[in-house]
């Protein structure tokens, strides 16, 4: 069973949950909208929180994965899973032991997470693993400040910063990790959002030219993996953890 005991945060929880209805109001809704749009397939959500994307899911969506490791999170993840159209399955687990199988995921998705693992090389590594060659990662977080001033108060107030804020760092370069990881990165857009964020696509490089890679073919296929799986069964698991491909 995989261990969330050290990413429990309730009081963060708590607080998160209304920042994130209110950031909603303020427009981050549409920056989630462009974040998903277009997805296709099965898709992997790392650190869902309560579930702030769930209802920004297209329905070519036929699939999605949320894996979630803290508890208060993962139950309201539950709750808003079931009220949308797309499958979602919730999953207790974290970044560093992604609940999936190799090359089994049509495009990963994160939402403000890779501010808070502990190790984001790591969570990369375990998103290119279980992606397919050539799938997509799409990602929306928020990065250190590029005005020198306001960076180097990140940099200064991160440790105080992360100790309340469930181990979020204000002053990550996270574009820069997903490019040291070896994705391609296609597109990436700034976004002074109170914070800068960056919202961005980036692609897993084809390393074999075997198999086929037609998406319609994928969604379908996915699809009656879907219809095979039931709606949403968090109790019936049917990936296995795979060392690093
Ligand atoms: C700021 S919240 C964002 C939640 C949600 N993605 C959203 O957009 O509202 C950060 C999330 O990352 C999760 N998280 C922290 N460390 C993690 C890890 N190592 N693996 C997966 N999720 C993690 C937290 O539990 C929390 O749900």
């Amino acid at each position: 069973m995989t261990d969330v005991e050290s990413f429990q945060h309730p009081r963060f929880a708590g607080v998160y949950m209304r920042l994130a209805r209110i950031a909603v109001r303020h427009g981050a809704g549409a920056h989630r909208d462009r974040l998903l749009d277009g997805l296709i397939g099965r898709v992997i959500e790392v650190g869902a929180g309560p579930g702030t994307t769930f209802r920004h899911y297209p329905r070519t969506v036929c699939e999605v994965i949320a894996v979630e490791p803290e508890d208060t999170l993962r139950a309201q993840a539950e709750q808003t899973a079931s009220e949308v159209p797309v499958a979602i399955t919730v999953v207790a687990g974290h970044a560093g032991e992604l609940p999936a199988a190799n090359g089994s995921m049509d495009a990963a998705v994160t939402s403000l997470v890779l501010c808070s693992v502990p190790d984001p090389a790591t969570a990369l590594a375990q998103i290119a693993r279980v992606l397919k060659p050539g799938g997509e990662f799409r990602f929306y977080e928020h990065v250190r400040s590029p005005r020198r001033v306001v960076g180097l108060a990140q940099d200064l107030i991160a440790p105080l910063w992360s100790h309340a804020a469930g181990g979020c760092h204000p002053n990550r370069d996270t574009a820069a990790a997903i490019r040291a990881a070896g994705f391609l990165i296609e597109e990436l857009d700034r976004i002074p959002f109170g914070l800068t964020h960056v919202l961005g696509r980036a692609r897993r490089p084809r390393t074999q030219s075997a198999g086929r890679d037609h998406h319609e073919e994928q969604c379908q296929g996915s699809a009656s993996r879907c219809r095979r799986r039931g709606h949403g069964s968090s109790s019936d698991r049917p990936w296995s953890v795979g060392g690093p491909g």
